[in-house]
């Protein structure tokens, strides 16, 4: 596996691919790489010659700083993943390398984006937005692969490349689970073995419960503080907190 620092060192490496004639799949992610992160690279993998994944944990995307300085950094361990699991590149750009403007330029989109998840985390999404819009030009893959935990994160990105005719195909993955149904998430890691436990209710009330007025007052009574749970795209979507926390996920509505 190469590891590229430098942006241009990268794009370097794309371009002799290119000719080559080597198509790419790319895994934008924030390290704290869990097992749902491994089934995109083995995806990608399968459908591409090559294989980059980034590590960047995107400040520009946290509204709250203490969320951004608690965030899991494990990087030794996750090349080392990465190394086991066969991609063929890791990019590890540092802030100058990823906002040589310093986010003066941002990618902002006015409605889906101020809903759920950009409701309780006020200018979350134009930081997403951003950081995959350069990614993707970056890696200048044929395929992008995201998880359907961040369904919204999925809509957005999917919305965002079609609105800006990019020249690449986003695939959304299904959410990996441990066996209780939680779903697979690098802040996992910061809950107690008894957080875990009630965290597993998360699903569980998501998914059987009748409405979604219902799962609210069900998850209440187990003691999650709720930003939202909502129905979209048709898919029940939730936000909850444990603690210091804050976990979400979404299921199919049959
Ligand atoms: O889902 C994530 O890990 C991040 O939001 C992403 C897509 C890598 C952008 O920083």
């Amino acid at each position: 596996m190469d590891i590229f620092f430098k942006v241009q060192h990268w794009r370097n490496q794309r371009k002799a691919d290119r000719i080559e004639g080597l198509s790419l799949g790319m895994i934008p992610t924030m390290g704290a790489l869990h097992r749902g992160h491994l089934s995109l690279i083995e995806r990608s993998l399968r459908e591409n010659d090559r294989t980059i994944v980034s590590i960047f944990v995107n400040p520009t995307q946290f509204d709250n700083p203490d969320d951004f300085s608690k965030y899991p950094i494990q990087v030794e361990t996750d090349i080392e993943t990465l190394r086991i699991s066969g991609v063929h590149y890791l990019v590890l750009p540092d802030y100058e390398e990823i906002y040589p403007d310093n986010f003066r330029y941002q990618v902002i989109e006015n409605e889906e984006s101020h809903l759920l998840c950009g409701a309780h985390r006020p200018g979350h999404f134009n930081g997403v937005l951003t950081v995959v819009m350069k990614l993707l030009h970056l890696a200048d893959a044929e395929r992008a692969y995201f998880g359907e935990k961040d369904y919204q994160q999925l809509q957005l990105i999917s919305d965002m490349v079609k609105a800006f005719f990019m020249n690449v195909e986003v695939i959304g993955c299904p959410t990996l689970r441990e066996e209780s149904g939680l779903a697979m998430s690098s802040r996992n890691q910061h809950l107690s073995p008894i957080q875990l436990e009630m965290a597993s209710q998360f699903n569980q009330i998501l998914r059987s419960a009748a409405s979604s007025e219902e799962a609210t007052n069900a998850l209440r009574q187990v003691g999650f503080r709720i930003d939202y749970v909502e129905e979209r795209w048709g898919r029940r979507l939730g936000a909850v907190h444990l603690g210091n926390v804050r976990l979400i996920d979404n299921v199919e509505l049959k």
